[in-house]
């Protein structure tokens, strides 16, 4: 998908924006809110650098507090990166965005993240698939993995709001992981879950975070 075919170069912010904030959808919110409960794992470690793999327009950096090193972002999405830019990177001085296809450029993407002591991946193993997110974090030293994953009891992968027909093709490429699977595939890269929250959502939804780290 690193010719251009990437459902996500087609969708732009305002859309984003929209359907995922939806008073029913409620998604901004809840990710901001997992965003800043994942920056304070790093609070009074050795390595507080993170890299936020999908990091879209930045939702929930406002959560960054003083004491944090760089923050490296990574999207394909060059609108959505130009968005975190422009609200954030005032506000979070050791912010680096880099624009990297995470199927496709994965090495780029490992040599741009292998000092952070914390990696931050939310909703975006569905996208990009748990084969390649696993792919990526089996090369790194040993950080703390933080992944969000959505839970459907309805079985839909995007939530009602009016606005998801802009996603139809974000869908047909997307591949569910359920939480099992999900610990298993990093478990074979030597990760341990350590930490685990579920978080609702207004439709019935809801999503689970995963801190795992290396143990070997
Ligand atoms: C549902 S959004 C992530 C939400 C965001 N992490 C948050 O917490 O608000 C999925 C993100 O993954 C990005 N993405 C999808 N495929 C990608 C790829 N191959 N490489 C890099 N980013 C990708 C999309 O552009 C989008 O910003």
């Amino acid at each position: 998908m690193g010719d251009g075919t990437n459902p996500w170069l087609r969708i732009g912010n305002a859309d984003y924006e929209r359907h995922m904030g939806h008073e029913s959808v409620g998604q901004l919110s809840v990710l901001s809110r997992i965003t800043g409960h994942q920056l304070a794992l790093v609070r009074g470690r050795p390595d507080t650098s993170v890299a936020i793999l999908g990091i879209a327009n930045g939702n929930g950096l406002e959560h960054a507090w003083g004491g944090l090193g760089s923050i490296i972002g990574i999207d394909i999405n060059e609108e959505f990166l130009e968005t975190c830019r422009e609200r954030y990177a005032h506000l979070v001085p050791g912010l680096r965005l880099h624009r990297i296809d995470l199927v496709t450029e994965r090495q780029q993407a490992i040599d741009a993240i292998k000092g952070a002591g914390l990696i931050i991946a939310n909703l975006l193993a569905e996208h990009i698939h748990v084969d390649n997110l696993v792919a990526i974090v089996r090369e790194l030293e040993r950080p703390i993995i933080s992944i969000t994953i959505q839970v459907n009891p309805d079985g839909a992968l995007v939530s009602r709001s009016g606005y998801e027909a802009a996603f139809d093709e974000v869908v047909e490429h997307a591949r569910e992981c359920d939480e099992a699977s999900m610990l298993r595939a990093m478990s074979n890269a030597g990760y341990e879950l350590m930490g685990r929250t579920e978080y609702g959502l207004p439709n019935g939804k809801s999503f689970v975070r995963l801190d795992l780290s290396r143990s070997r």
